[in-house]
């Protein structure tokens, strides 16, 4: 062939890979109101930065005829590209070539990216939709996905990996999502589960649909498999890329620094009246967080899984910050088990990528109950007290109210290596509340009293005085610093600032063993 045919034939070859299932699946794709693979991955890069790899690579199978049965590409998009002008890896599995499923090439394609991730140190997104192990490649398919699985773990903690589900996802199939750092989902078009409805009913004869077993709400709201839920494709990619903005590209990195035109020593005067002064007043601690970060801009992470537990990034001075803080507008701010599990694996997500964790304290207590110590709080809350200490990056906190008992201590504590402790005029820094404490303490002297309630009334207030302040604490060394709430921002910056070249080591070690 000469050179003439050659462009021919790569034209017409590029022509049909990009058809992906033809043009009739595609449409029938669009019609459920779904993008492309290729369609979403055009709106998560930069314009015209992506590169494809492998757009011709097609599937080995003989069985069932499929040999007669081949488009290029095989049903997945992979490649790389930029996202704010940084570099990433990409694979988009396309539904509309067998339905998306998973071959011993399809996987080849989607382990090259990984590699390719690992050897330059770049995120991975991965956007799934797929029904899964090509049945008719059998156990060449599951290994297939043992492959990706290993390579997900190998990742963590070295490059940012980011899961979008945008259609079925399930079976064994989840277990890569699962592995990677966080998971978006679409309100309505994407799923996982384990086992479908199907198989549920014959099992255990309940009766669910797709979206009530798992969609995005379910694991948004309820199993907190998910971390982020949008209306749609688009603004779910939006999402990942604003993610991205935070974070390095690699555990060797600092993540990127924005400037901001928001003045570094802005006072927000009424911060000083957010928090009430009854201990039993609930408040926003998200209208906190927004009164000092860059912009009032804060990126909540699984907004909707164990509300008592907020979490999220935003920029305090330019520097990207994860921000861990108790909610006393949901449950008190007690700490549970989901609670704990969703601020652990946060920590953890921050200390691995080199991003400072700001807590905020307001915390009474672990929630009491058999529930709870049945489900394991005790192991589950373990999590979270071994995430903070196991953490090396730069950690602040701020108590900005209660701070009871082994919350206390498990929410950055000083000891835990918390680098900057600063409190609250407000704040209360005990074993526990006032009442349970005098119960406890002074039970035979309140009986013996000939006026038990003044008696009581008495030594709860000595208690409150005694405890029911942060300068206790202060006086002996646990909290550096009493500040105002208005003056927070500029606390914060400047302590950012001052630990910012933090180096802590943990042990040698092969790994830690995080109570599971
Ligand atoms: C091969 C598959 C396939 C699969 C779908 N297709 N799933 N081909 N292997 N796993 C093909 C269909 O034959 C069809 O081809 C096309 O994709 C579109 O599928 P439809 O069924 O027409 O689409 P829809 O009605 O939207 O239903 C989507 C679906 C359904 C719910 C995902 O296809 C489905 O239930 N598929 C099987 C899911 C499954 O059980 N997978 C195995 C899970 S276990 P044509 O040519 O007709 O268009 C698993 C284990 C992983 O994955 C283990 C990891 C360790």
């Amino acid at each position: 062939m000469g050179l003439q045919e050659n462009l021919q034939e790569l034209a017409r070859r590029n022509e049909e890979a990009l058809q992906g299932g033809g043009l009739d699946r595609i449409k029938k794709h669009h019609e459920q109101g779904k993008l492309t693979a290729r369609e979403r991955v055009e709106l998560l890069l930069d314009p015209g930065t992506f590169v494809e790899l492998d757009r011709f690579k097609t599937h080995r199978c003989t069985d069932f005829e499929m040999e007669k049965k081949k488009t290029p590409g095989d049903g997945v998009v992979t490649g790389y590209g930029n996202v704010d002008g940084r570099q990433i890896f990409v694979f988009s599995q396309d539904f509309t070539v067998f339905g998306g499923s998973l071959s011993g090439a399809f996987s080849e394609k989607i382990c090259k990216v990984m590699d390719l991730a690992m050897k330059t140190g770049c995120p991975v997104v991965g956007i799934n939709d797929s029904g899964g192990a090509r049945i008719q490649e059998g156990v060449v398919s599951l290994a297939g996905y043992g492959e990706i699985f290993l390579r997900n773990v190998l990742s963590s903690g070295v490059v940012p990996q980011i899961s979008a589900i945008m259609g079925p996802c399930a079976g064994g199939a989840v277990y890569s999502p699962a592995m990677t750092d966080f998971i978006f989902m679409v309100e309505n078009s994407s799923y996982m589960f384990i086992t479908g409805p199907e198989v549920i009913k014959t099992v255990t004869h309940e009766e669910v649909t797709m979206q009530e077993l798992g969609g995005a709400e379910t694991h948004n709201g309820r199993s907190g498999v998910a971390h982020f839920s949008s209306p749609s494709e688009r603004e779910s990619i939006h999402a990942i890329r604003e993610l991205l903005s935070f974070l390095p590209s690699n555990n060797t990195e600092d993540p990127p620094i924005r400037p901001t035109s928001d003045d570094p020593n802005r006072r927000d005067e009424q911060l000083n009246a957010l928090i009430p002064d009854n201990p039993n007043k609930p408040y926003d601690i998200k209208e906190l967080i927004k009164g000092i970060v860059d912009e009032q801009y804060f990126f909540e992470v699984q907004q909707d899984f164990a509300r008592n537990i907020v979490v999220g990034f935003a920029r305090i001075g330019g520097r990207p910050v994860g921000i861990v803080a108790n909610q006393p507008a949901f449950l008190a701010g007690v700490l549970d088990i989901d609670a704990s599990t969703k601020g652990g694996r946060f920590v953890r997500f921050c200390d691995c990528f080199n991003i400072p964790i700001v807590s905020f304290v307001d915390v009474p207590g672990f929630l009491p109950g058999t529930s709870q110590e049945y489900g394991g709080i005790i192991r589950h809350g373990a999590k979270l007290l071994y995430a903070y200490c196991e953490a090396t990056v730069p950690k602040i906190c701020v108590i900005t109210r209660k701070a009871y008992g082994g919350a206390y201590v498990v929410m950055s504590s000083k000891v835990l290596r918390s680098d900057v402790n600063l409190a609250y005029p407000g704040a209360e820094i005990a074993v526990m509340g006032p009442d349970g404490a005098v119960n406890i303490i002074f039970r035979n002297a309140i009986e013996k009293a000939a006026d038990s309630q003044a008696e009581r009334e008495r030594l709860v207030n000595e208690y409150r005085q005694t405890f029911a302040t942060p300068f206790k604490a202060a006086e002996l060394g646990y909290i550096d610093e009493i500040i105002m709430p208005a003056d927070t921002r500029y606390h914060l910056i400047r302590a950012l600032s001052m630990i910012q070249n933090k180096r802590e080591k943990n042990p040698p070690k092969k790994h830690g063993n995080i109570p599971l």
